[in-house]
């Protein structure tokens, strides 16, 4: 099932995985967030320091706050650089930084002006990547962190990862979530009919953001490997809950005494990914 079709130039900063574990578990012990679930954990705030240490990008778009620990990351490891933070429920923040510009329109809403070159954006937000993808092109940003890059169904919207391996994402809500759902848009068919000036775009995409079911053809990871100059796939840093045919060689054998606090958090793994376009 493990596919690596779209792995590609993948720059010599990507493999130096170890250099930094030091200094991040250090900074990570301070975190303001201790309990993280349904959030970001050592693994994959390793991997988005590291690429931050290395890409120092002026400006960093993040969609996806929740409770702010990714926010918190970033404006620690660089505290000169900008950052847009998008959710479209700010409400859930335990951490609120003061020097990030918050926003809850979702990216695709946003505008985006005067970007520097070498701006990153992070999804961990749960919304189609290959849409994410072609935004981002859009918008001219050259720089992208995928987290939850499944390869298979156990994510919950359509990856990449997913599209290299030829599946469509299939969502299963549950039921409670399908009659909030159906209520919903009922309310919009209502408005439709009785508010002569009521716009229902940004209505309709919420209601598409809780029925992510995704269709794409064969062409589109063709049309998706043209666009990237580099793919990589951060391997686990320890042996973790995934089957081993669908991920990569852990990159530790051991987990080391600086990080065995943690070791809980080391079995959370889920492909975090950055791209390049060309
Ligand atoms: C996995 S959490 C983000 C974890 C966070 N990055 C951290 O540091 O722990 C996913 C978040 O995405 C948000 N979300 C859902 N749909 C979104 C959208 N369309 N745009 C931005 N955020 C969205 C949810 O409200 C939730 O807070």
């Amino acid at each position: 099932m493990h596919s690596n079709i779209l792995e590609k130039n993948i720059p010599f900063w990507l493999d130096k995985h170890l250099d930094f574990l030091n200094e991040f578990s250090l900074l990570y012990k301070t975190r303001p967030i201790k309990n993280n679930k349904g959030g970001m954990l050592f693994t994959h705030m390793f991997y988005f320091y590291l690429i931050l240490k290395n890409l120092k990008p002026e400006l960093i778009i993040e969609s996806g706050v929740y409770k702010g620990q990714s926010t918190w990351l970033i404006e620690n490891t660089l505290p000169n650089s900008k950052i847009i933070s998008i959710d479209i429920d700010l409400n859930k923040r335990e951490y609120i930084s003061k020097k990030s510009e918050y926003r809850s329109l979702d990216f695709k809403y946003n505008e985006f002006k005067n970007l520097p070159n070498n701006t990153l954006v992070f999804f961990d937000d749960h919304v189609n990547h290959i849409e994410r993808i072609k935004q981002s092109n859009f918008f001219g940003i050259k720089h992208i962190i995928l987290e939850d890059n499944y390869p298979t169904s156990e994510g919950d919207f359509q990856t990449l990862k997913q599209i290299s391996n030829s599946l469509n994402f299939n969502h299963k809500p549950g039921f409670l979530s399908l009659i909030k759902t159906y209520y919903q848009f009922t309310n919009i068919i209502i408005k439709k009919i009785f508010l002569s000036k009521y716009n229902s775009d940004i209505d309709l995409n919420n209601i598409n953001q809780r029925i992510r079911d995704a269709f794409y053809n064969k062409e589109t990871s063709r049309y998706l490997n043209d666009l990237f100059e580099t793919y990589y796939e951060f391997p686990p840093l320890i042996n973790n809950n995934h089957n081993n045919k669908t991920c990569k060689k852990p990159i530790l054998q051991e987990t080391p005494e600086n990080i065995l606090e943690f070791s809980n958090e080391l079995l959370d793994y889920n492909f975090i990914t950055y791209i390049k376009l060309k």
